[in-house]
């Protein structure tokens, strides 16, 4: 009588023993498949940043291409330059947004004031480098 009983209850034990093994096993591969989607998700992210972080301009460099390339007209305002000093010139172009500063820029424009010419007359400028030199103008208007 007893017999039949404890193989029951140990075939019972060992079926829900094997239900807890197997949801274990469920549960670690959510885990896992959340983490893995989780690890991915912050992979994306960050990969998305450091391309943002390509994007952004590089001031240092538009440091020297300014120096090199657009001081000559910018520094003193020759040719009708805005000077890198005249806030009040850049302001109302600064609002025309920087898309525009830099297209006029590389492509060079003819202004009220003068003609800027494409890429500040040096053709070996890279767009990239362009635009590090607007932004480099830009940023000293917040200064
Ligand atoms: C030969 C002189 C000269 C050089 C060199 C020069 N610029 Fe200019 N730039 C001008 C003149 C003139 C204007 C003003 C045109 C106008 O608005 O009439 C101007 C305007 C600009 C503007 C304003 C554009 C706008 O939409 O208002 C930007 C930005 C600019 N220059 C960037 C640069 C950068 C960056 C360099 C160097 C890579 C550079 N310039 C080199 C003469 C020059």
């Amino acid at each position: 009588m007893i017999m039949p009983f404890m193989k029951n209850l140990s075939a019972g034990y060992h079926e829900s023993s094997f239900d807890i093994v197997t949801i274990t096993i469920i549960m670690e591969n959510i885990f896992m498949s959340r983490f893995i989607s989780v690890a991915c998700c912050a992979l994306f992210v960050i990969s998305m940043i450091s391309a943002d972080a390509k994007a952004a301009y590089d001031v240092v460099a538009g440091k020297k291409i300014y120096e090199t390339t657009c001081a000559g007209c910018h520094k003193g305002g020759l040719l009708g330059a805005p000077k890198l000093s005249d806030k009040a010139a850049w302001v109302p172009r600064i609002k025309q947004g920087l898309d525009v500063l830099v297209s006029n820029a590389i492509k060079g424009f003819q202004g009220k004031t003068g003609t800027m010419p494409a890429r500040g007359g040096n053709s070996q400028l890279t767009d990239a480098q362009v635009s590090d030199s607007v932004d480099y103008i830009v940023q000293q208007q917040s200064k």
